[in-house]
């Protein structure tokens, strides 16, 4: 028996607050800079609890401490935090918020009035044992100390006097506190120790994930997929995405008696429990300087995946490059190329040049422009020879393409890089394989390896950064720096338009909206910096005038008016 309409739709209106209220606490707990980084000076306040409470959400194993949000969970007899985040009924989401809400509380009391009052408090409201949660007020303590100092300068002088600069490691302060204090000579990774244990263990979660969302959404796992690998991201997460790379092959490294990783080796199918996924693998040129090991473990894996004797159906890799050879156009060795990067020496894609000066007429220029600068094969011996054949054959099968977020502080719409690199890729899909992929994201730090389709990704910047008054006002407070950056937003997010269509109509309207319909906002935009703010307004109608959004006649006539003011105003005829 059918239940009654009414019931129903209580229920459906329950599921809808239950989503949007999600969404809300996604935007709401979103770490977003308020500002820039003034070289030499130390975290501000409210940056700091932000980052202490986010450092605290993490297990430290190194100095005995648990994250907080399991301590709290579990005292409160909730379980792990773990099974909070995944749990999306009512129930979980109000546990999740009061566990969250606690936090909150004892970071800020720990502020104020130090750790015995802070681990009182989590005793009295949720029974934390005081010896858990000092281990963790501890660490926060010397964090909060080394925060509120900066070695900047002092580091700099010391270089330019030709001094000894103390070496540090090169991490996210979240990812690994003891990159603090600043100012010392970063260094980064040893090739031969990625991936590590934590990184290959992490990467199992996202690449489950990952495939369960594509499953989800396209009814079943991607046969090939399109990975870009960055040096600095690998550098942070001791090789996080060279081992999604591997976790998607379905190989495992292995490390000598020296404990370093020089070779891999297959995981069975049936311990796997799938079918493998075939991945094309476009790494930075920071990446190719850095890890030249790497990319040899890489090249390795595909081409023992690509020889294992396998069914077609579970091994996409060998199916592959049979399927290449069969046709006739190279040789098996040319069609297991996966590795590929720019020519020895170059960098970057200029995909991201090609969009800020408005250079392509056709979009297909933009995915042409990512193959020839970075058709370089990198392996066995190759050192980046050209192969631009290989590179668009490989990438005629892609369903799917990815990135790994590696920070809190930079987003996709925060620098070029990602949709010159991503989107990029995306267009260069888009091309040979005659289809749009799917394109994911996701933040390897946040806890819950939570994997995002790109046009989400895109409405959750706008709305935690562009868009958010918390965001722009602190941007405004630099100034004329302040102004360029709020328009770099723009044209960011404008790249995600002209390279990968995920961008929402609503996205550029609000940004017109907020930055050129307030005539106060154009009139503070324009005296702190009116080249970029007429720059704003003229990305603005290029993404109308390119189709990205169907603004209303009056919107595009008042950012006209607007421009043309700017116009003047610059040249000093206003
Ligand atoms: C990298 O870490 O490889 C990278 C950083 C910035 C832009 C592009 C790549
Ligand atoms: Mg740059």
């Amino acid at each position: 028996m059918s239940r009654p309409r009414d019931e129903q739709s209580k229920e459906e209106r329950d599921r809808r607050v239950l989503e949007l209220w999600e969404r809300v606490v996604e935007v709401e707990q979103r770490l977003i800079p308020t500002g820039l980084h003034v070289f030499g000076r130390a975290s501000g306040e409210r940056e700091c609890a932000d980052l202490l409470r986010a450092v605290a959400s993490f297990d430290r194993p190194e100095c005995g401490a648990r994250a907080l949000h399991d301590l709290v969970s579990e005292a409160l007899g909730l379980g792990p935090y773990e099974r909070l985040i995944t749990d999306k009924t009512e129930a979980g989401w109000r546990a999740r918020a009061r566990v969250d809400e606690e936090v909150r509380a004892c970071v800020e009391l720990f502020l104020r009035e130090g750790t015995a009052a802070a681990c009182e408090l989590l005793q009295k409201e949720s029974g934390v044992d005081p010896a858990e949660s000092r281990k963790v007020f501890e660490l926060l303590g010397r964090i909060r100390e080394q925060l509120g100092t900066s070695g900047e300068l002092e580091g700099l002088a010391r270089a330019l006097r030709g001094e000894y600069v103390e070496p540090g490691p090169g991490a996210d302060i979240v990812q690994n506190p003891s990159v603090l204090p600043t100012g010392r000579n970063t260094h980064a990774v040893n090739p031969y120790a990625v991936p590590s244990h934590t990184a290959y263990e992490r990467a199992g979660r996202v690449v489950d994930t990952l495939l369960a969302r594509h499953r989800a959404e396209h009814g079943r796992q991607p046969r090939t997929m399109a990975l870009v690998l960055w040096g600095l991201d690998n550098i942070k997460t001791q090789g996080e995405g060279v081992a999604q790379a591997l976790r998607l092959l379905g190989m495992r490294p292995l490390r000598d008696s020296l404990n370093r990783v020089t070779e891999v080796e297959p995981i069975p199918l049936d311990q796997l429990g799938r079918a493998r996924v075939d991945v094309v693998m476009t790494v930075s040129g920071i990446f190719r300087d850095l890890f030249g090991a790497t990319m040899l473990l890489l090249d390795k894996a595909v081409r023992c995946v690509a020889e294992l004797d396998e069914p077609d159906e579970l091994n996409p890799v060998r199916a592959n490059v049979r399927a290449r050879v069969a046709e006739g156009v190279c040789t098996a060795e040319e069609a297991s190329l996966r590795v590929f990067s720019n020519a020895p020496g170059s960098y970057g894609t200029n995909v991201n040049f090609m969009v800020m000066d408005s250079q392509w007429e056709s979009a297909d220029a933009l995915g042409d422009l990512f193959v020839t600068r970075k058709c370089f094969a990198y392996g066995r011996a190759l050192e980046g020879r050209e192969a631009k054949g290989a590179l668009s054959r490989a990438l005629s099968s892609v369903e799917a393409a990815y990135q790994n977020v590696d920070s809190f502080e930079i987003g996709i719409t925060d620098v070029d890089h990602y949709f010159e690199y991503l989107g990029g890729v995306s267009k260069a899909v888009e091309r040979h394989a005659g289809g749009r992929p799917a394109v994911y994201l996701s933040d390897a730090l946040s806890r819950d390896a939570r994997v995002r389709t790109l046009p989400e990704m895109v409405r959750l910047e706008t709305r935690a950064k562009t868009l958010n008054p918390k965001w722009y006002e602190g941007m405004l407070g630099h100034g004329f720096r302040g102004v360029a950056e709020i328009e770099s937003h723009v044209t960011n997010t404008f790249g995600w338009s002209a390279t990968a269509d995920a961008v929402d109509g609503w996205v550029y309207e609000e940004v017109a909206r907020t930055y050129v319909l307030d005539e106060q906002m154009l009139e503070r935009l324009a005296r702190l910096n009116p080249h970029s703010a007429r720059s704003l307004v003229a990305r603005l109608l290029e993404a109308e005038g390119r189709g990205f959004w169907e603004a209303e006649a009056g919107i595009v006539e008042r950012l006209r008016e607007a421009f043309s003011d700017l116009e003047d105003r610059i040249e000093g005829v206003a």
